[in-house]
């Protein structure tokens, strides 16, 4: 069994939404299926097959924060799993591990389940700064979790149809399986073609999925290749 998680951005539609989860409940699959959506898409119908969940929350839990949603809010949607630390929070919102770890606190408090993402730029890889800088994210960012999935994706290989090679997915897991027992996922230009191998390698529990998770002619293909 893998863990198998969309990420839509800003992308899709209520519409889109709908017609994947149908196209989801008719597959055969042990797999544990999630999609990450907009907050404006979390009401949607709900399913035994596929989990929904979102891809940011408040630090708050209630009060004078104009435009930010709460963890409970999120759970009172019928949603199980939120993103927290993302990289494009991380860059585009200057998200600092410690605020990365209050969101996943204030998740798991509402009975839900944090994806804390971590991952090095290109600059931290080339200057041979993966492992300390994973090392960093992930104990910084989970400091005080019981629970918790947690996603390593390269921030350079994140929509770039830049992967990771299989070495180094394995050598990163290899690392955070001996910081957390936690599941670990793998991100970044996932797709049908590289998924099968990737979820085939040791302490790869599942995958994150942004781009090709919106249509089930490249999302199906993923989940069948486990
Ligand atoms: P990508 O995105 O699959 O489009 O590279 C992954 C992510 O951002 O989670």
């Amino acid at each position: 069994m893998k863990i198998i998680a969309g990420n839509w951005k800003i992308n899709g539609s209520v519409a889109e939404l709908d017609s994947m989860i149908s196209v989801l409940n008719e597959i055969d699959t042990e797999n544990n299926l999630i999609i990450c959506v907009p907050f404006t898409m979390l009401n949607c119908k709900k399913s035994d097959r596929i989990s929904i969940g979102a891809q940011d929350v408040s630090t708050h839990e209630h009060g004078a924060y104009t435009g930010e949603v709460s963890a409970k809010m999120i759970a009172e949607s019928g949603a199980k799993y939120v993103i927290v630390g993302h990289s494009e929070r991380r860059q585009y919102h200057n998200e600092t591990n410690d605020i990365v770890n209050q969101k996943a606190l204030r998740v798991l408090e509402s009975g839900l389940m944090p994806i804390v993402c971590v991952g090095e730029t290109l600059d931290q890889k080339n200057a041979g700064q993966t492992f300390s800088v994973i090392e960093n994210q992930v104990t910084e960012s989970t400091n005080g979790l019981e629970n918790y999935i947690l996603a390593y994706e390269p921030v350079w290989a994140i929509g770039t149809g830049l992967t990771a090679t299989t070495q180094e997915i394995a050598d990163v897991h290899e690392y955070i399986r001996k910081l957390t027992s936690a599941n670990l996922l793998y991100g970044g230009s996932v797709k049908g073609a590289n998924s099968g191998e990737i979820m085939s390698i040791l302490n790869v529990d599942g995958v994150l999925v942004g781009g090709a998770s919106l249509k089930p002619d490249d999302f199906l293909p993923i989940i069948k290749s486990v």
